[in-house]
């Protein structure tokens, strides 16, 4: 894993988007794996101004989201796809069908899983894999004891996880109990991935990350056996 250590979120955010916009002028038809949650809305705000500024087009790009709530449907506030729609798609020249986020409302739910894999092989494969981390590990909504063999699939939400996301609910009753979420060995397949560290708050996982611990009750720590992967963080430690 290459650590690069930054002063600041603002930072964080400038150095992510230089590498997404790389990845994107470097292949014009690139597949992005993207992440929800707080953490990538600085990169994301930054891809949007770039897009602005210098015309960087996602016209071609194609989008596969990592995880959406079951349940939940696409114009829900807390959904992933609204969420997407707000702070990235909706600012940038994405053609809508080329953004991909499994469907927290299918009738049969191991379907939509198999299908979403389906999609993703057809399409290539992810060029550039966009991760942030739980305070317990967790990539995408893989939580702690997944197999790091596991492909798309649903899972059961850990306390702490609703407990962290209920900030975006009005109450800890609305937050779904449920998730679809890539595997993490369909995360592994990615060719490169890009893991955004940022706060306090996730300094415990991240003194886990750069342990030798490679472990399923640690989900990140798979990432150790990937061969590029680019961590940025704003958390000072001595390496
Ligand atoms: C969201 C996702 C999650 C988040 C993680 C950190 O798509 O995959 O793994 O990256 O929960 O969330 P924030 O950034 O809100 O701390």
């Amino acid at each position: 894993m290459k650590i690069i250590n930054v002063g600041n979120y603002q930072e964080l955010s400038e150095r992510a988007a230089k590498i997404v916009i790389e990845t994107v002028q470097n292949k014009p038809n690139a597949v992005l794996g993207l992440a929800t949650g707080s953490t990538p809305i600085g990169l994301y705000n930054e891809l949007i101004d770039d897009h602005a500024k210098n015309g960087t087009s996602y016209r071609k790009i194609c989008t596969f989201n990592l995880d959406e709530y079951v349940g939940l449907e696409g114009s829900h506030p807390q959904s992933y796809l609204y969420f997407m729609r707000q702070h990235l798609f909706n600012h940038i020249d994405i053609s809508p069908e080329n953004t991909f986020i499994p469907n927290g409302k299918a009738e049969d739910m191991m379907k939509e899983c198999e299908r979403y894999e389906e999609l993703i092989k057809e399409k290539g494969g992810i060029d550039l894999q966009i991760l942030g981390i739980g305070q317990n590990g967790h990539i995408g909504f893989n939580e702690p004891g997944t197999s790091f063999s596991s492909r798309t699939h649903i899972i059961q939400l850990t306390e702490s996880t609703r407990k962290a996301n209920s900030r975006f609910f009005s109450s800890m009753d609305e937050v779904p109990t449920h998730a679809v979420t890539v595997g993490i060995q369909t995360i592994m397949e990615s060719r490169k991935i890009l893991l955004l560290v940022s706060g306090q708050a996730k300094m415990e996982a991240f003194k886990r990350l750069l342990s030798d611990e490679i472990d399923e009750s640690f989900p990140a720590s798979v990432l150790k056996l990937h061969n590029d992967v680019t961590v940025i963080t704003d958390i000072a430690f001595d390496n």
